[in-house]
C-alpha cells in the first residue's frame, strides 16, 4: 500500500521536476546564422550560449553579479516573464564610415526574480543581430534594492577551444601595447613590459587578464570579437582567462578601494558584445557597437566638422624641440623671469610656419602642444595643481596667433594635457573652454599621462569613465570637438556624442618617435581590436622614416611611405593628422597630394580584404562626391593582390592615382621609395597591387574629364 507520506513525497518530486524543467526551458532569439539561447539551470543560475550557423561559439556561460554586503546575484533565480521584440530601422550618423546605418535585431528580455529575500529583480536583455549578440543587465526599480555596489560581474564567455587570440594585457591604466598573437593557453599578461606609470602589481594585478576588444579566430575559421558598447557610469570590462577551460570572465577595473561600480536602481550595465562571422571583413564592417549606443544627445550638430590637422608636435616627440620653456623654474633672470632654454617648440614664429604650410595645403586644423605654463613639472610627481589651461608661455602670443590663423583660414586646436590630474581639470574645465571660445579654438585634444588623481583611481575605472564623458559633455556645451588621449578605450559613444571625434587609447604612431616603435603588423591588428569601439587619433603620415629621432640615429619606422598614406583609409577617423614636419613633407609634395585629397568623412565603405595580423584593404566613397579612395596595407611580408573596382558606378570612367611602393622598396632598407601612377579605370577594372614588405598602396579615384581621357592611358 502506498502511504500518504510517499504520495506527498512523489508529488514533491514531480513538482520539483516540473520546476527543474521550467528552469531548464530554453528561450531563444536568432537572426540569420546567429542564435542565442538562455536558460536557468536546475539551481537557478542564469546561462546563455551562442552559435553561428549551427556551430557552437559560446558554450553555456554564466551571468550574474556579486555585490557588496555578501549579496550574490548568481543563482536561485526564477523567470517571471520573457519578452521579445524585433527592430529594423535605419539611422544617419552625423559623420562616419557610411552615411546610413541599419539597426536590425531581435530582442529577448528575461525578467528574473531571486527566490530568497529580498527577492531582487534582475532583467537580462539580449539583442541578436546578423553579426552577433549584445546583452546587458538591467536593475529595475524595486523595493528590495536601491543603492548597491558591484564587487564582481560574473559574466563568462566559455569558448569552444584554444583559439588564436590577438591580445594586449589587462592594464588598468594603459592600452598602449603591441598586440601579441598567441593561443589562448599562451596568454600571459606579465610577459609584456609595463607601459602605464605605476607598478605591475597594481596596474596589471592579474597575470591572465587581457583588454577588450579581444579578437579571436577559431581553428575552423570563425572570427569572434568580444568587447562592450555604451560604457557609461560603470567600470570597463577586461577579461580574465581561464586557460584550463578556454573560458573568459568579466574582470571589472576597480576603484581606489577595490569596488567595481556604484549603482542605483533603476539602472543598467553597458552592453557586452560578441561580434561573429566566418569572414574577417564582416567584423570590420560591423555596426553593432554603434547600434547599441544611444542616438545623439546633441541636436544641433552643424558645428561638428571632421577634419585633417597638423601639429607643432612631432618635433617634440622626436626630441628636436620641447614642450617646456625653461630647464629651471627656480633660477630667475635679473628681470625676474625664468630663463628660456631656446628650444621651445610652441613659439609664435614656429606656429606661424605651420599655419602657412597648413593653409597652403588644404589642412584645416593646427594643434600646438606646450603652449601653456606647467610643462616643466607636469607628470611623475602626482601633483594635483599642475596646469591652469589658460596661461601661455611668454613666447606664445595667443592673440596674434589667433588672428593669423583666422586670416589664413586655419582652425587652431587647443591642447589640454592634465598629467592625469582629473580633479584639477574638472575644477578648471569651464575656464579652459571659455578660453577656447574667446580665442576661436573649436576643438581640443586632452590628455591623461601619468597616475590619476583622485589618487588610487585608474584610467579605466568608473570614476574616470564618468570624467571623460563629463569632459565630452562640457566640450559640447561650449561647441568644442574633443580628442582624448590616454582615456579608457572607446565603446561607440561617438554616436551619442558626435563632438567626441576620436581618442587615443591605443598604441599610436608616436611610439615610433620615442621607442623602438610598432611592428609592421600592428596596423593590420588595430582595426580588429582598438578601432572596433571607435576612431583613433593614430597620427599617420610620417614621411621621414629613418634618422628622425634626435640622438638615436638608427631608429626607424617599420613602414614604407606608401603605407603611411594607405593608413588614412585603413585606420578610420574623422580626425586625421598629417603628423610629420613641414620640412619632411617638402621633398615629397607629390606624395603629400594624397593627404591633401583624402577626405575624413564618408558616404560608403567596402572592406575588400582583411586578415588580422596580415593585411587590410578598404575602399571608401567620399561624403557628397563621387570620389573613391582605397588603402591597402600589409605586415612584414610583401603581398600581391587583385582588387576588382566593381564598386565604381557602372559606365563611368575614373582617373586612378596610385601611390605605391617602388619596386625596390621595403620598410627596412628602402622605406621612402614610392611611385605614383595614373590610369583611366572603370568598374570592370581589376587592379593588380604589389605591396612591399611593411608596405602599402593608396589610391584616389575621381571621375575622369574629357581631357583626362585623352591624356591618361587606360589601365591594362
Ligand atoms: C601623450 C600623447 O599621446 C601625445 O600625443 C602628447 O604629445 C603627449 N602625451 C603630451 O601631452
Ligand atoms: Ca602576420
Amino acid at each position: 500500500m502506498i502511504s500518504r507520506k510517499s504520495i506527498l513525497c512523489l508529488l514533491g518530486t514531480l513538482l520539483f521536476m516540473a520546476y527543474a524543467v521550467a528552469q531548464n526551458q530554453v528561450s531563444s532569439a536568432s537572426m540569420n546564422k546567429v542564435n542565442l539561447d538562455f536558460r536557468l539551470d536546475a539551481t537557478g543560475i542564469p546561462q546563455y550560449s551562442v552559435s553561428f550557423d549551427g556551430r557552437p561559439v559560446i558554450l553555456a556561460s554564466r551571468l550574474g553579479f556579486k555585490l557588496n554586503n555578501n549579496i550574490s546575484l548568481d543563482s536561485n533565480f526564477k523567470i517571471i516573464k520573457t519578452q521579445t521584440k524585433s527592430v529594423d530601422e535605419t539611422w544617419k550618423p552625423v559623420w562616419g564610415e557610411v552615411s546610413q546605418i541599419r539597426n536590425h535585431y531581435n530582442e529577448l528580455t528575461i525578467l528574473l526574480e531571486q527566490q530568497t529575500a529580498p527577492k531582487i529583480l534582475l532583467n537580462i536583455v539580449f539583442k541578436v543581430f546578423e553579426d552577433g549578440v549584445g546583452f546587458r543587465y538591467e536593475f529595475p526599480l524595486q523595493q528590495g534594492m536601491r543603492y548597491f555596489v558591484v564587487s564582481q560581474e560574473l559574466t563568462a564567455f566559455n569558448l569552444t577551444g584554444d583559439h588564436k587570440a590577438f591580445w594586449i594585457p589587462g592594464d588598468f591604466d594603459s592600452n598602449e601595447y603591441e598586440y601579441t598573437t598567441s593561443k589562448i593557453s599562451d596568454i600571459d599578461a606579465w610577459k609584456t613590459m609595463l607601459i602605464s606609470s605605476g607598478e605591475k602589481k597594481a596596474n596589471i594585478p592579474d597575470q591572465y587578464a587581457v583588454q577588450t576588444p579581444l579578437m579571436l579566430k577559431t581553428n575552423d575559421g570563425l572570427y569572434i570579437n568580444i568587447h562592450e558598447a555604451a560604457l557609461v557610469d560603470y567600470s570597463s570590462m577586461q577579461l580574465h582567462v581561464n586557460k584550463a577551460t578556454n573560458s573568459l570572465s568579466a574582470a571589472l577595473v576597480p576603484d581606489a578601494v577595490g569596488n567595481k561600480a556604484y549603482m542605483r536602481a533603476p539602472t543598467h550595465t553597458p552592453w557586452r558584445t560578441i561580434i561573429l562571422s566566418d569572414k574577417a571583413t564582416d567584423i570590420l564592417a560591423s555596426k553593432m557597437i554603434l547600434n547599441l549606443n544611444e542616438p545623439s544627445k546633441i541636436t544641433q550638430t552643424d558645428w561638428i566638422k571632421p577634419m585633417k590637422f597638423m601639429g607643432v608636435w612631432w618635433e617634440m616627440q622626436v626630441g628636436s624641440s620641447s614642450w617646456n620653456y625653461t630647464d629651471n623654474l627656480d633660477i630667475l633672470s635679473k628681470s625676474g623671469g625664468v630663463i628660456p632654454h631656446n628650444h621651445h617648440g610652441a613659439n609664435t614664429a614656429n606656429v606661424k610656419r605651420y599655419i602657412d604650410f597648413a593653409a597652403n595645403n588644404n589642412i584645416k586644423g593646427l594643434l600646438v602642444e606646450g603652449w601653456n605654463k606647467g610643462w616643466e613639472e607636469w607628470t611623475g610627481d602626482w601633483k594635483e595643481n599642475n596646469f591652469d589651461f589658460v596661461t601661455p608661455y611668454p613666447d606664445f602670443d595667443v592673440k596674434d596667433i589667433a588672428a593669423y590663423a583666422k586670416k589664413k583660414g586655419v582652425q587652431m586646436i587647443m591642447h589640454n594635457e592634465t598629467g592625469g590630474s582629473a580633479t584639477n581639470y574638472e575644477r578648471l574645465m569651464d575656464t579652459a573652454f571659455r578660453f577656447m571660445n574667446k580665442f576661436g579654438y573649436n576643438s581640443v585634444k586632452t590628455g591623461y599621462v601619468g597616475k590619476i588623481i583622485p589618487r588610487g583611481e585608474h584610467h579605466d575605472g568608473q570614476w574616470m569613465v564618468d570624467h571623460y564623458i563629463h569632459s565630452i559633455q562640457k566640450a559640447a556645451e561650449y561647441k568644442v570637438m574633443i580628442d582624448i588621449h590616454e582615456p579608457v578605450r572607446p565603446t561607440g559613444l561617438h554616436r551619442t556624442y558626435p563632438n567626441f571625434l576620436a581618442c587615443e587609447a591605443g598604441r599610436g604612431n608616436e611610439w615610433n618617435a620615442f621607442s623602438d616603435g610598432n611592428s609592421p603588423e600592428h596596423e593590420t591588428i588595430m582595426p580588429f581590436t582598438r578601432l572596433m569601439g571607435g576612431p583613433m587619433d593614430y597620427t599617420p603620415g610620417i614621411f621621414k622614416l629613418r634618422n628622425y629621432a634626435k640622438g638615436v640615429p638608427d631608429r626607424q619606422m617599420h613602414t614604407t611611405l606608401a603605407k603611411q598614406l594607405a593608413l588614412y583609409v585603413t585606420m578610420y577617423s574623422p580626425l586625421q593628422m598629417a603628423a610629420d614636419l613641414p620640412e619632411n613633407y617638402a621633398p615629397h609634395m607629390d606624395a603629400f597630394q594624397f593627404i591633401k585629397d583624402v577626405p575624413v568623412d564618408w558616404d560608403d565603405t567596402k572592406i575588400l580584404e582583411a586578415e588580422p595580423g596580415d593585411y587590410v584593404t578598404i575602399a571608401r566613397k567620399e561624403k557628397g562626391t563621387s570620389n573613391w579612395f582605397i588603402g591597402a596595407i600589409t605586415d612584414e611580408n610583401s603581398r600581391s593582390t587583385t582588387i576588382p573596382l566593381n564598386f565604381l558606378d557602372k559606365g563611368k570612367k575614373y582617373v586612378a592615382t596610385i601611390y605605391k611602393d617602388a619596386d625596390n622598396a621595403d620598410w627596412k632598407n628602402n622605406p621612402e621609395a614610392y611611385k605614383i601612377e595614373k590610369f583611366i579605370v572603370d568598374s570592370a577594372t581589376n587592379l593588380q597591387l604589389k605591396l612591399a614588405k611593411g608596405g602599402g598602396v593608396a589610391i584616389s579615384l575621381a571621375l575622369a574629364t574629357k581631357d583626362n581621357l585623352n591624356l591618361i592611358a587606360a589601365y591594362r
